[in-house]
């Protein structure tokens, strides 16, 4: 099996991880997991970015010398991605001598290829995105992308022959069409090399917080060029003159391994044009993929600790769990769309999904069913026993598996995770329409062993297809279930195919719910712990204390008391929260096909672009209003985060909501009146 390495970008170390940082490490974190468990050597790597005038300057701002003000952040690193289970192999910090090595013989390598000059740099520079811009980037002291400031720079500087490889570059894009994900970010990054590259500085002079250029002390090497190159120092570096490449190198870079590198979208530039760029001028080979993930922001808001909304992960796993959070963020959005962070949305995943629907699963059948029918221990059934249902689940399970595959492997996790409660969704309503307490209760035992073993089975491929996402969770499934802890071996494909590897006989042991149901109280604490406001709809109702009864009063009097009680609080009253509606995700969708679904009269089968990877799903009630034809490039409004909807009877899953207006005189698709971009959020 080819080997797999994956990467996050490096963090600066100019402060704590946020949510953001976090959300791409978990996506890297899943990514590995779930090619391990398939057996795929695998590597996964992380680290920081700690040279650079931004963080000398925040470490000047703070009285320290950089390395130690680094090195004091450093901890702050581990500790958030253990607390949300991130398990990396590596961890490479790029003060580190087995780094500065790889970075000068990089360096070596470009300026033996004649690709490196000495020259003098005039023009801007903003110190926040460590990056160099031209007039045309700027509007009022500004980066038009970023709104970060910039300062003029004049110094000299060694030039990287960037012009060089313009035409090259757009020869390899062609020649590799998967090369940058998703298409609209590799559109931008071939539109920018269209235009023509500028050679490129690589070195600073104004500031000593780098790397020394080979050579010329004077010089520091410019962040990026030292930055690009953790991906392959991590490995051991790529070889020099005399030195033989790192086994880690030969067995994970290309050509011998598949290379990803998992970004957010502001750094392609970076990882699309300059990183290839070098790489190139070294005779080394190319990544295979960089893929750019959208920005999340919290509350609608950017994230900055003056706006009060700096999320570190690790209270908020440690709030409501490691693996909650870590299906939160990766079932709620698609990784190449933007994204909002909201403590209610959290909440809403919790219960739903998690509790009522998989946790759900596993108490109804383990804590109760078995142990009480079976002592406990799973019943042995022979296929010739499975119905139709049997089969309905079985179907679904290798359904599910499959697509799951497909799409955690394309590095689309919501659409595996949506294949996934597909299973979830049949298994619990396989349980409602079989009835096992009934049959328990009528004696029905061998009934009973053949949906209490549909449901374990099912439950068991649920822990596998799963893992990737919560580890955690998933082992302690596999604990109530009687089975070990998931343990990827490099070579044994782990993920389910086969029905029926639970073995009959096996003792199960019923433990503690998988996620509690937070009570009211619960949730309020949560919000608190967290910072987060209080939603209305949890604020504490004011009630009347015993010793003053309330006097006896007219109807209309009553009427009023009520009035006065809803001014000052919104509970009870109907009305909701701008949290509430804000976990309500609404967007914009062109819609790219449509069809009748067979079998139905009411039933449109529409594929919608909201700006993810792939077009959504959407099943719709409005084939008696619209001839599909009528749909095709249209406009209209969609809800996105919905729980998927199975139409069993036509086999098909929806994927979100159209909205529409319906009275007498017909149904109407919400659209706006102007061609709004695709995947806009409806506010
Ligand atoms: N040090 C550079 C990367 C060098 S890689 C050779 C850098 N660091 S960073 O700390 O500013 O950001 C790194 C990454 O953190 C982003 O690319 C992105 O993956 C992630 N995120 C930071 N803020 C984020 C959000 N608000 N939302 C989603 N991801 C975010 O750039």
């Amino acid at each position: 099996m080819r080997p797999y390495y994956i990467t996050t970008p490096i963090y600066y170390v100019n402060g704590e991880p946020h949510i953001g940082h976090a959300y791409t490490t978990i996506a890297a974190d899943l990514l590995a997991r779930f090619h391990r468990l398939r057996g795929r050597p695998t590597r996964f790597l992380t680290g920081t970015d700690e040279h650079g005038q931004k963080i000398e300057r925040k470490a000047q701002s703070e009285g320290l010398d950089p390395q130690a003000f680094v090195d004091r952040l450093i901890p702050s690193f581990h500790e958030a991605w253990a607390a949300i289970g991130c398990e990396p192999d590596d961890f490479i910090r790029t003060t580190e001598k087995r780094h500065e090595v790889v970075v000068d013989e990089l360096w070596k390598r470009c300026l033996a290829s004649g690709d490196i000059y000495l020259g003098h740099y005039e023009g801007w520079y903003s110190v926040v995105d460590e990056a160099f811009f031209t007039e045309k980037d700027i509007e009022n002291g500004k980066v038009k992308e970023t709104g970060n400031t910039v300062e003029w720079v004049k110094e000299p500087g060694y030039f990287f022959r960037l012009s060089k490889y313009t035409d090259k570059l757009l020869a390899y894009y062609e020649a590799h069409p998967d090369f940058v994900r998703p298409e609209g970010k590799f559109n931008e990054v071939k539109a920018f090399v269209k235009q023509g590259l500028e050679d490129l500085n690589i070195s600073r002079t104004t500031f000593r917080w780098g790397l020394p250029v080979p050579g010329a002390p004077d010089h520091v090497v410019y962040v990026w060029f030292d930055a690009l190159t953790n991906y392959l120092s991590a490995l051991g570096g790529f070889g020099a003159e005399g030195i033989a490449p790192g086994a880690l190198y030969t067995k994970h870079w290309e050509p011998n391994g598949e290379v990803v590198h998992l970004i957010g979208k502001e750094i392609t530039r970076f990882h699309c044009i300059f990183w290839p760029a070098f790489l190139m001028s070294a005779g080394l080979p190319l990544p295979t993929e960089v893929f750019a993930h959208g920005w999340m922001t919290v509350n609608n808001a950017k994230m900055s600790k003056s706006a009060g909304n700096f999320l570190p992960p690790a209270p908020i796993a440690e709030a409501i769990g490691k693996d909650a959070l870590r299906y939160y963020l990766m079932r709620d959005v698609a990784l190449g769309s933007d994204s909002d962070f909201s403590h209610a949305s959290l909440l809403a995943r919790y219960h739903g999904d998690l509790g009522n629907g998989l946790g759900n699963l596993l108490n109804r059948m383990v804590a109760s069913i078995v142990k009480t029918s079976f002592e406990g221990r799973v019943p042995h059934v022979t296929s010739d026993r499975l119905g139709e249902l049997e089969k309905n689940v079985i179907a679904t399970a290798e359904r599910s598996a499959e697509t799951a595959a497909k799409f955690f492997a394309d590095i689309a996790p919501h659409r595996a995770l949506e294949a996934i409660w597909e299973l979830v969704g049949v298994t619990n309503k396989y349980v409602d329409q079989t009835e096992p307490w009934a049959l328990a209760k009528k004696g029905e035992t061998a009934k009973l062993e053949v949906v209490a073993y549909t449901v374990l089975e099912s439950l068991r491929w649920l822990s596998l297809l799963l893992w990737p996402v919560m580890p955690e969770k998933c082992d302690d499934l596999r604990a109530q279930l009687g089975l070990a802890q998931v343990a990827p071996t490099e070579g044994l494909d782990r993920w389910p195919s086969a029905w029926g590897g639970l073995v009959a006989g096996t003792v199960t042991k019923p433990g503690a719910p998988l996620f509690p149901r937070m009570d009211d109280d619960q949730q309020r604490a949560f919000y608190l712990r967290l910072g987060a406001p209080v939603p209305a709809s949890l604020e504490k109702k004011s009630e009347p204390t015993k010793k003053e009864p309330k006097p006896a009063k007219a109807a209309s009097e009553n009427k009023e008391t009520k009035v006065t009680t809803t001014t000052t609080s919104e509970t009870g009253t109907g009305l909701i929260t701008i949290d509430q509606l804000s976990a309500v995700d609404m967007r914009l969708g062109l819609v790219k096909s449509a069809e009748r679904v067979a079998g139905s009269d009411k039933l449109l089968e529409l594929k919608v672009d909201i700006a993810e990877p792939e077009p959504r799903t959407i099943l719709a009630g409005i084939a008696e209003h619209y001839a599909p034809e009528a749909l095709v490039g249209k406009r209209i409004a969609v809800v996105t985060n919905l729980a998927p909807r199975t139409f069993a009877k036509f086999g098909k899953t929806s994927h979100g909501m159209v909205l529409a207006v319906k009275d007498a005189s017909g149904l109407s698709v919400l659209s706006p009146d102007k061609d709004i971009a695709a995947g806009v959020k409806v506010s």
